[in-house]
């Protein structure tokens, strides 16, 4: 691959944190860190039981903020992309399905956490969101409307609407290249984003631990720990 790329659009899933100590979604048992998805990861788990729900983003958040680290790969994303803005050189966007703020600390800007953010909490009511690094609870009131029981975690669950599609479909239709990073393809529209990149004329890249379901239709793949394959593979664009 030896052509110069101008517009990159780089989209992460849950094997990009993998070696920083965070647990991907789909091992053999089809449970997200002991728990049915339904449960956790629903509008309507909610509904049912919002005290299990609050915990379990509440363990989530504790485990991110107690010593979980960006990796080489997640440094590797934010130096190409400070690189290719200092030279004024095209630009990078990051599109990230993760909602630890990893890609954040490594320094990468802008991103787009298309399935919300754990540091974050919303008002169901207005939609104001809210940094949070403590523990939650259905009992607490909203900053913004004082009620008790509104504030949500500030994550995109099964069934509703990804954040920033306006946004990454500009950037899907006007990239050269389009690299996704450990992610299984199987959560749409995520899943699809190469399809439209190539669309418009993107050269697709797939990095990940072991092929995807869409695999295939990668025009190139690479199979490895993310920490080794995406400092290397970005290594060779310049
Ligand atoms: N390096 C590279 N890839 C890895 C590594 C690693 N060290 N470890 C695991 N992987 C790969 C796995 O092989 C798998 O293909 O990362 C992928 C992770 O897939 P998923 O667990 O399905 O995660 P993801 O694709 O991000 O899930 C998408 O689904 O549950 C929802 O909203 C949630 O954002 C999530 C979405």
């Amino acid at each position: 691959m030896s052509k110069t790329y101008r517009n990159i659009v780089i989209l992460t899933g849950a094997g990009i944190s993998a070696e920083s100590g965070i647990k991907t979604f789909r091992a053999a048992d089809g449970l997200w860190e002991d728990h049915r998805v339904e449960d956790v990861a629903t509008p309507e788990g909610f509904i049912k039981d919002p005290h299990l729900v609050h915990r379990f983003y509440n363990e989530r958040r504790q485990h991110l903020l107690n010593g979980i680290e960006p990796n080489t790969a997640h440094l590797a994303v934010a130096s190409l992309s400070q690189q290719r803005q200092q030279e004024g050189h095209g630009q990078v966007t990051l599109v990230t399905q993760n909602i630890d703020n990893l890609h954040q600390r490594a320094g990468s800007e802008p991103i787009f956490p298309m399935h919300g953010e754990l540091l974050r909490i919303r008002c169901k009511q207005s939609g104001e969101l809210f940094d949070c690094h403590e523990d939650t609870s259905p009992e607490d009131h909203c900053p913004c409307c004082d009620i008790a029981g509104n504030l949500r975690p500030h994550i995109v669950w099964f069934g509703e609407m990804p954040l920033y599609m306006n946004e990454i479909e500009r950037a899907l239709s006007q990239c050269d290249l389009f690299v996704a990073i450990g992610t299984s393809g199987n959560v749409y529209p995520a899943a699809g984003f190469f399809e439209t990149a190539k669309h418009f004329g993107a050269y697709t890249v797939e990095l990940n631990l072991e092929p995807s379901v869409t695999a295939s239709r990668f025009d190139e793949q690479y199979y490895g720990p993310a920490t080794e394959l995406v400092p290397r593979f970005f290594d060779s664009l310049n």
